[in-house]
């Protein structure tokens, strides 16, 4: 299926970036007015990361507080900005079309997609983002996952990748957004933490200049976690697999099992219609 894609450029994207009155020296602070922290992902030191595609970069929690290194969450910059890994290569490969990646960062994913001809859109919130998305050959809008995007109801895949289970600070709000946005029969690729953690944070994206952002709420989600949020907002479990990192895959649960491919409907030892919890074992189904 052929998308247009100009359809989803955002003119705002490329515009200028705002200033960050953060230091660009660390030995000159005296240099520069003290300036309220900026706009998470847009306007503190995760665009600057994207520039250069390095880090080191964290997401501190701020809420509730940690001690010693329990505080500094890494954020991995330098595999987002290269090309897909084997773990990313597990995923793509379980993409159906047309694909929306949220919170896409600079879009190896996206780009990757585009590249075997699947119809892909990555959105995100930060413009440095979405304009490298757009440099590497991908189709990318600088927008919230909450707010209105196109093709709601019928995308086919949506991605949700790199600890993005934590957008917005409440996994069961974000899956039910991502269910309303997916077709029927289309499917979720999600990341897990790989502890088996379920913490809700307050954080902010901060430098290892100390250099940050304002504060904003957050998510670290192990596969456990994960499955309780996706079975109370209606999605069923149809692979959970583990390449380096944690990946399940979750269907709309009102998806009859004849839309379901077959090889799924083995997995999950299925063959007529009918409809399983993700936290259910081999013989637990919804009423
Ligand atoms: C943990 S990083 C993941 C990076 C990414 N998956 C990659 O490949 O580089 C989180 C990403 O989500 C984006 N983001 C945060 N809140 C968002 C929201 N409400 N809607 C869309 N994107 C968001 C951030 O700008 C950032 O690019």
């Amino acid at each position: 299926m052929e998308i247009p894609t100009a359809e989803w450029n955002d003119p705002d994207a490329a515009a200028p970036q705002p200033q960050t009155g953060i230091p660009l020296s660390p030995d000159s602070p005296d240099l520069v007015p003290p300036v309220e922290p900026g706009e998470p992902w847009t306007d503190d030191p995760y665009a600057q990361a994207l520039r250069t595609g390095r880090g080191p970069l964290y997401l501190r929690r701020v809420e509730p507080h940690a001690y010693g290194v329990a505080e500094l969450i890494a954020l991995d910059v330098e595999r987002w900005c290269a090309a897909p890994d084997a773990a990313d290569t597990s995923v793509l490969r379980r993409c159906a079309g047309p694909v929306l990646d949220v919170g896409c960062g600079p879009g190896r994913l996206v780009a990757a997609l585009a590249a075997r001809g699947v119809p892909a859109l990555g959105v995100d919130v930060s413009p440095a983002a979405v304009a490298l998305t757009r440099r590497h050959g991908g189709a990318a809008l600088r927008r919230s996952v909450f707010d209105r995007l196109p093709r709601e109801g019928r995308w086919g895949t949506i991605l949700l990748m790199d600890g993005n289970v934590g957008i917005g600070g409440d996994p069961v709000a974000l899956l039910a957004r991502l269910r309303d946005l997916v077709r029927p029969g289309g499917r979720l690729l999600a990341e897990a933490a790989d502890d088996d953690v379920d913490q809700r944070l307050t954080v902010r994206v901060e430098d290892a200049h100390g250099r940050h952002g304002r504060p904003f709420p957050w998510a670290r989600v192990g596969a456990t976690g994960l499955l309780h949020a996706a079975d109370s907002t209606g999605w069923i479990l149809t692979g959970r697999w583990s390449a380096d990192r944690t990946f399940v895959e979750l269907h709309r649960a009102d998806t009859g099992f004849d839309e379901l491919p077959v090889p799924q409907l083995r997995a999950i030892g299925r063959s007529a219609p009918g409809q399983r919890s993700t936290r259910g074992d081999a013989t637990r189904t919804r009423p």
